[in-house]
């Protein structure tokens, strides 16, 4: 983990509401694994001190790149910075993704909106293709279609309004494909909470093997201020475990969600 000064190669609109940013750091790119995040302080935001995390999505030589919402007032300003403008990146943070092993699980990927983000370096780095899953309300919240097929992945994808792909949740065409066979497959998933928890409850249903990426709100991201904790199931009962650190990404069997709420 680095705390550098990272020089901005690009920051393009990529759908809707949706940019990629790519920054160049040499020094950083090849410690990053797959579902591992970057902490940015958007430097020309004056009145905000606070970093804000995201998914690390690509690594192509000396640079990396993060794919955002434009949601408030840090993501605002991030899209309006340039090529040539510099931001304050800590990275790589957190516990990422296990990448399967050659011969091992065949990966199933389910995202939602921009948890597409934390799945693409997962993608690209397990040894054996699978499917990805991608949800979204609309058709401009289907992200990525294309660099995940370019890699020789086959996307299916769910929107809530039916303007893409199959209408309603994303976890519809999961299980029914895992219903057809789950023998030999792992899930991983990155989305809002109420699609992580069912993706979960689908993998505790089945019994097939899931890794969840839990993106709770954070402050410090480096595990001191405890900000970002969740309820971790212990012994008979549960305890806290910091998303920045242990996380974001657990085991979906350890995740307490009956006492989460
Ligand atoms: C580990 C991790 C990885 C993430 N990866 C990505 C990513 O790849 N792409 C991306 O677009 N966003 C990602 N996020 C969410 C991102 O950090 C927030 O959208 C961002 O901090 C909002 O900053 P803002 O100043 O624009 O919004 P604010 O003005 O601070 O808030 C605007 C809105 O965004 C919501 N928000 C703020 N922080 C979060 C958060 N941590 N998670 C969800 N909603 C939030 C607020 O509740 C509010 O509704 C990730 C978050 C975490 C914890
Ligand atoms: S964000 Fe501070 S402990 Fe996790």
């Amino acid at each position: 983990m680095l705390e550098q000064t990272v020089t901005i190669v690009s920051n393009e609109r990529d759908t809707d509401q949706y940019f990629r940013l790519v920054v160049r750091a040499p020094q950083i790119t090849p410690l990053i694994q797959p579902g591992q995040f970057a902490h940015v302080r958007i430097l020309p935001l004056k009145d905000a001190l606070l970093r804000r995390p995201f998914s690390i999505f690509q690594v192509a030589g000396d640079t990396f790149s993060i794919l955002y919402k434009n949601v408030g007032k840090g993501t605002e300003v991030l899209s309006r910075m340039r090529a040539g403008e510099e931001l304050s990146v800590i990275a790589p943070l957190g516990h990422g993704f296990t990448v399967p092993a050659a011969g091992g699980e065949t990966p199933l990927l389910v995202a939602g909106g921009y948890g597409m983000a934390a799945m693409f370096l997962l993608a690209q780095r397990s040894p054996q293709t699978g499917i990805v899953f991608v949800g979204g309300r609309r058709r401009v919240d289907i992200l990525c279609e294309k660099d995940f097929a370019a890699i020789g992945w086959e996307v299916r994808v769910a929107t809530e309004d039916g303007s893409h792909g199959e209408k309603g949740l994303v976890t519809q065409p999961l299980l029914a494909e895992l219903k057809r066979s789950a023998v030999g497959r792992k899930l991983f998933a990155c989305g809002p909470t109420p699609m992580l928890e069912a993706v979960g409850k689908i993998a505790e249903d089945i019994a097939v093997a899931c890794e969840l990426s839990m993106d709770e709100h954070m402050c410090c991201g480096v595990g001191t201020c405890l900000t970002c904790v969740i309820k971790v199931k212990a012994g008979d009962g549960w305890e806290y475990q910091r998303t920045c650190t242990e996380g974001p990404v657990f085991d979906s069997r350890s995740i307490a969600w009956e006492v989460a709420k």
